[in-house]
């Protein structure tokens, strides 16, 4: 690393910074975002090359990431399983370590997330999960600050992340990598998660690492989960590299589909996310997906905005 760079600091899971961290990456976004905004040139990041391993596939992480890399005025490197060594056995921690040697920064798409942990323990630079089996941070940190820019006392300014404190977060559908990673942010920012999977789909708390058990709740009726909340979300109900359950997902999920009924169960004031891509008919209704409280297209693009503020904080440190 550069002399004078801040510590190296990976992005493994949400709970990899802490609260104020998140306050600070907020306030970053938005005048990050408001300078991409005006078309005001901002290329902090000119001469660093940021690696992205896409062992999945990928539309919305990959243009963000490559979006924004070129923005801040760096360069990437687009390596796939099939396209490099990586499918063809070379280990892990030796891919880490050529690469790291190469590169600035690693976001990497994987399946079991000690994949990416090795990677992390042998790469000279910051590693960024782009999601795995177990969590999808860069995507609940565009769902926060999403959040923060409808609800927030006017929008993102100081303070916004307080505003989490005490709300609630529906999660209708799959215990999944976004499920796990709602409830870590839960814990760190002060909110509560109302979970409601079908039987054998649960969230699993050793998975999501969390210890307060006050910061979620389990409901076997995803009406009753919605009941009351802040903010309603779901996500596919096959995630990649589950395909081979699809069909037997498709029976058990049946009743865990986000319509207008349990939206009128949440707060009149209440939004919908959805990470993307998105089943209509499936996980959520067209009409709640596509209707006035959907907030999912700024959801796609904030993936953007708070990536560049993430890439900037691993690379440079703080700002100012
Ligand atoms: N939400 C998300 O990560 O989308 P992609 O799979 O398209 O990257
Ligand atoms: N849970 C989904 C998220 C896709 C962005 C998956 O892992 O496939």
């Amino acid at each position: 690393m550069k002399p004078g760079a801040p510590p190296m600091k990976h992005y493994l899971q949400f709970k990899d910074l802490r609260a104020e961290e998140y306050a600070y990456l907020f306030e970053r976004t938005r005048i990050i975002k408001r300078r991409f905004k005006n078309y005001e040139r901002y290329q902090p990041l000119a001469d660093r090359t940021l690696a992205m391993i896409f062992e999945k596939a990928s539309t919305r992480t990959r243009v963000s990431f490559e979006a924004g890399m070129y923005q801040m005025g760096g360069s990437v490197v687009h390596l796939t399983t099939g396209d490099s060594q990586l499918g063809r056995a070379e280990p892990i921690a030796d891919s880490a370590r050529v690469i790291s040697r190469m590169c600035d920064l690693v976001m990497i798409r994987t399946f079991e997330q000690e994949r990416i942990t090795a990677f992390a323990a042998h790469s000279r630079v910051p590693v960024i999960n782009g999601l795995t089996n177990e969590y999808h941070p860069c995507q609940i940190l565009a769902d926060l600050y999403t959040y923060i820019e409808h609800r927030g006392p006017g929008g993102v300014g100081a303070g916004a992340v307080e505003c989490l404190r005490g709300k609630v977060v529906a999660w209708v559908g799959d215990g999944n990598n976004m499920a796990h990673t709602w409830l870590q942010a839960a814990e760190i920012l002060g909110f509560t998660v109302h979970v409601s999977t079908p039987g054998g789909y649960e969230v699993d708390p050793a998975v999501a690492g969390v210890s307060d058990r006050s910061c979620w709740r389990v409901f076997r009726d995803p009406m009753d989960a919605c009941r009351g909340a802040d903010l309603v979300t779901t996500d596919v109900w096959t995630s990649m590299g589950y395909e081979a359950e699809n069909e037997e997902r498709r029976r058990a999920f049946a009743d865990w589909c986000v319509d207008a009924e349990m939206m009128a169960a949440a707060r009149p004031d209440a939004l919908f996310m959805h990470c993307l891509p998105a089943h209509r008919g499936e996980e959520v209704a067209a009409e709640v997906i596509d209707g006035p409280q959907s907030v999912v297209w700024d959801e796609a693009e904030n993936r953007l905005h708070v990536q560049k503020a993430l890439m900037e904080y691993l690379l440079l440190g703080r700002i100012g």
